[in-house]
This record gives structure tokens, sequence and C-alpha cells, in this order.
């Protein structure tokens, strides 16, 4: 028996499980699905810096001049429009008055808005620094609570539509739809038939295919992949974001240590301890996050070094106290050795955003029929060149009630009979277990390859070298992929090689240097 559902969402995190709510609300008959055994695992739990929000005193026009000069104007001027006209105050109506998150807040009992990078107002609300798990739990106990269905351990493989899977030959002709998609079972190996009226893309971002992210290992780019390969529009994959400061430490990874640090004070130190930032911008510390991870990327060659550092014992201008404001960091950081109240913190730039992705409108929707992409998975153009900090979740938020509201007020439906012409997942007759030294063999390959020829700073012979690098990895995961026993490994390894091939690309036509897109004469 295959089930068919009005909206299928892949995703947990703010976009996915937000979007989800929205329309089970609507009495919409909806199921969310994930790769991850516990639904918490998503880049959103691990934000700390926090979300744009309504503050008296603060304009649209002002949010939205910051976004535009962060992103070089590269922007689309439309989404900066609607989203800073009616962002900030959805936090107000969804997150603390719907779902009841208790910001952090002043001695005086004030919400306290916090500073980053190129915003021109204290305009961002926290709970301490790690505002993405607060967020995830009460957006999961509020799905919990409404009985919305969430699978977890089953990863996406790709999506369903009428032009590549129907049986009926008509199908060809018409224009191009989803109608679901097939999943993976990661634990019973069996490939599930998912048929669904819409399909929502929430799957996050791509981190993983550089050789530092901040980002959760969960962030293989599924969603992109997926949406490729059924011919969606991709736009501006060439602008993936480096946050400036990530951990540098031999047992920790993955650790960002947020762009709020230097909102609140700290200084960028070399190893001696001169302060470098005034050399590369007026704005110093505070500059746009490219400005900012390319200057630290540049002393670090020129200095011939592994690493940074960032200064907050000596520079702290917070309230609150310092190990309070900043606990996780704090912890993190003592854990590995390092008092961030007595002294400087190793840093290092690493893939943190893509601002790129699947292009949608105004209400979520894709260039292909019934197929919506919400998160950092789209391209709304929100972001240009460059993403602002903290603008992410709440253009997760965004977009998931506009998605939501596009599907209630169109309510399409596929019929029994179309749904009926979709085969079952077709599994070759002799497939081979893979060896893991393989995969990780060809993670490593294109983690590399991003790092050193598509990072923060590019050049065109670089990246001519990444293609045909990339072009003969492709060829050789996509022959073992069709070989192999399907795994969730082996589903994200085809998926990154994808989305590498579509960064490198992009970069390659983007001959003009703009935002974190850089190239060096
Ligand atoms: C940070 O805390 O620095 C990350 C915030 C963001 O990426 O918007």
């Amino acid at each position: 028996m295959r089930e068919i559902y009005d909206v299928i969402v892949i995703g947990t995190g703010i976009s996915g499980l937000s979007a989800a709510i929205f329309l089970k609300e609507a009495g919409f008959k909806v199921i969310v699905i994930t790769k991850e055994d516990k639904i918490e695992d998503t880049t959103t739990n691990l934000a700390q810096g926090g979300i744009i929000a309504w503050k008296e005193g603060d304009t649209p026009e002002s949010l939205a001049s910051d976004i535009l000069n962060a992103g070089y104007n590269y922007n689309n001027k439309k989404a900066v429009e609607v989203f800073s006209e009616s962002g900030p105050k959805l936090v107000f109506d969804f997150l603390i008055n719907k779902l009841k998150i208790d910001f952090t807040k002043t001695k005086s009992g004030d919400l306290n808005y916090t500073e980053e990078a190129a915003h021109s107002n204290r305009r961002i609300l926290h709970y301490e620094d790690h505002t993405g798990d607060k967020i995830q739990s009460a957006l999961i106990s509020y799905a919990k609570k409404i009985h919305i269905p969430i699978l977890t351990s089953h990863t996406s493989i790709d999506l369903i539509t009428n032009n590549h899977h129907s049986r009926d030959y008509q199908e060809l002709y018409k224009p191009r739809e989803v109608m679901g998609i097939y999943a993976l079972d990661n634990h019973k190996d069996i490939v599930k038939t998912m048929l669904a009226h819409n399909v929502i893309l929430a799957t996050g971002g791509l981190g993983n295919i550089y050789e530092h992210t901040t980002n959760h290992p969960s962030a293989t780019g599924d969603g992109l992949s997926m949406a490729y390969r059924a011919g969606a529009d991709i736009i501006n994959a060439e602008f993936v974001q480096f946050h400036p400061t990530s951990l540098f430490h031999k047992d920790i990874k993955r650790f960002l240590i947020s762009e709020a640090v230097r909102g609140e004070g700290a200084k960028l130190i070399d190893h001696k301890g001169n302060k470098f930032m005034k050399k590369h911008t007026p704005l110093k510390e505070l500059a746009a996050r490219d400005v900012v991870a390319r200057a630290i990327f540049d002393e670090m060659r020129k200095q011939g070094v592994k690493y940074m550092l960032l200064d907050i014992a000596n520079f702290y201008k917070g309230e609150i106290p310092l190990v309070e404001r900043f606990s996780t960091i704090y912890n993190t950081c003592l854990q590995g050795g390092i008092d961030i109240t007595k002294q400087p913190i190793p840093i290092v730039p690493a893939a943190h955003y893509f601002c790129g992705g699947i292009k949608v409108n105004l209400a979520g929707r894709t260039s292909i029929e019934n197929l919506y992409a919400i998160g950092e998975v789209s391209c709304t153009g929100l972001h240009g060149a460059n993403r602002l900090a903290s603008s992410s979740l709440l253009e997760g938020l965004l977009w998931a009630k506009f998605s939501a509201n596009d599907i209630i007020s169109n309510r399409t439906e596929i019929s029994k009979q179309r749904f009926n012409n979709i085969p079952d997942w077709f599994f070759p007759e002799h497939t081979e277990s893979f060896d893991p030294i393989l995969l990780n063999q060809d993670w490593q390959a294109i983690r590399l390859t991003m790092w050193n020829y598509a990072g923060i700073i590019r050049t065109k012979k670089g990246l001519e070298r990444a293609g045909a690098d990339i072009n003969y990895y492709a060829h050789r995961i996509f022959k073992f992929y069709k070989e192999a026993v399907l795994t969730r490994q082996i589903i994200e390894l085809r998926n990154s090689i994808v989305n590498a091939f579509i960064i490198v690309n992009s970069a390659i036509h983007n001959t003009k240097s703009v935002g974190c897109h850089f190239i060096k004469e």
C-alpha cells in the first residue's frame, strides 16, 4: 500500500518544521522526513548568533539597506523588500507568541538585542549563544503536540516526476510535475515510494563538500542535487559563504565562534598580538563576512600560519557576564583547554552558508510544478552575493510561511490514476557492498579540491583544474553508485559530487569577483 500525502516536507530544521506546522494547522495531510535518527540533528540546531527581529525604532528600509550592502546589490530587491517588511514581525507572532520561546533578556527584563557585523542596528534576538537549539526544541515540541508525523532514518534518493518516472508515455509531453519521492529506509534497506501532491525541499546546506565547515555532518546538499537531477533551475551557486571564525583545534571540529563575539567587542589579532583588520577595511572586525574571511585567510598565507586569533578576553563590552552570554563557546573552548576569559581563541574561516540554490519565487515555488524549496537549499535572491549575519533562520521561517500559504490557497490534486502509473524503485539484479576506504578517498578528494580551488580565494586556473578533477570523480562515483548496494552514504556521496560540479561550473562562468565569489587575477 503506497501512501499519498498532500505534502511531503524533507528536512526538520526551522524551515521544514515551520512549513509542516502551518500546513497541518490548515488541515493538510503532511509528513516530514529526515535521514537522521534524531529529529534535532540539523544545522538549525547549531545556530549560535541569533535571528533578526522587529525592534522599536528600527525600520524595514534600514534593514533592507544593510542586506543590500552586504549582498553587493546582487540581491533580488523584491525578496529583500518582503523580508524586511514581514520577517522581523514574524519572530514575535510565531516564535515568541506561538512557540513561547524566551529569548535572552537584559537585567531589567527587556529583550536583549545583540549586534553582528554589517548591521547598522542592534536588531538580533538570541538565546545566550545557542539560539538554534532553543528554536529547534520548541519547533519539535509543537510539531509533536499537533501530531505531525515525522519519519526519521529515511534518506530521500530522488524526486519522482511525471516526465522521468511515469509508465504512461503521454506524461512525457506534459509540463514537468513532481509527484513524490523515493526514500531509503536506512535501517531496513528498502526503498519506499512516497507519493504526494506537493513536495517541499527544506534540506539545508552543503558545507560538507569543503575541508572545513561549520555545518552539521548531515549538510550534504541532498535537496539541491535531487532538484538538479529533476531539472529545476539553480542560480547563484558560485556564492558559498565562509564564516571568518571557526575554532581551530586538533580535536574539536566544525565549531563556530559566533559573529556576535565580534559584535560584542572581540578583536582579531595575529600570533604576536597585533590587530590586523585595519589594514584590510575601515570597518575592521565588523565588516561584511566575506571581507573579514578573506582578510584572515590573506594574513594566514602571508604570515605562514595555520590560524589567527580572536581576543574577547580583553575587549568584551557586553552587559551580561561573558561566560553566560557565550556559554556554549566558553564551555566548548574550555573542554579544549582554552579559557576565553583569559586567552585568545585560535580561529580559521570555514564553509558556512550556501547563498545560491534552487531558484524560487516569493512563494517558494521552484521552476517545477508542485515542487517548493525553502531555507538554505533555496535561492530567493535575498542574500545576493553575500549573506547578512543572522538572516538565514528568518528567511527559512518566512518562506516556510509563504510556501505553506501558496499550497493552501492553490490546492492541487493529482489523480489516483496518474499516481498508479508511477513504478516502485528499481533494484538492479547484481549489486556490490562498497569498501569504506574507497568512499573515504572520494570524500577527501572532493573536499580538498573544493577547499583549494573553489574556496575563499579562487583563481581561473584553479577553477579549471577543479572542473576537470570533479568531472573525473563524478564519472567514477556514478559508475560506483549504479553497482553499489544503496546506502545513505552512497546517496550522500553522489549528491555531493553533483553539488561540487554545480558550484565549480557556476564559479567558472562568473568571471567577475563579487561578494563571496572572489577571483584573484
Ligand atoms: C554566527 O553566529 O556567527 C552565525 C550567524 C549566521 O550565520 O547568520
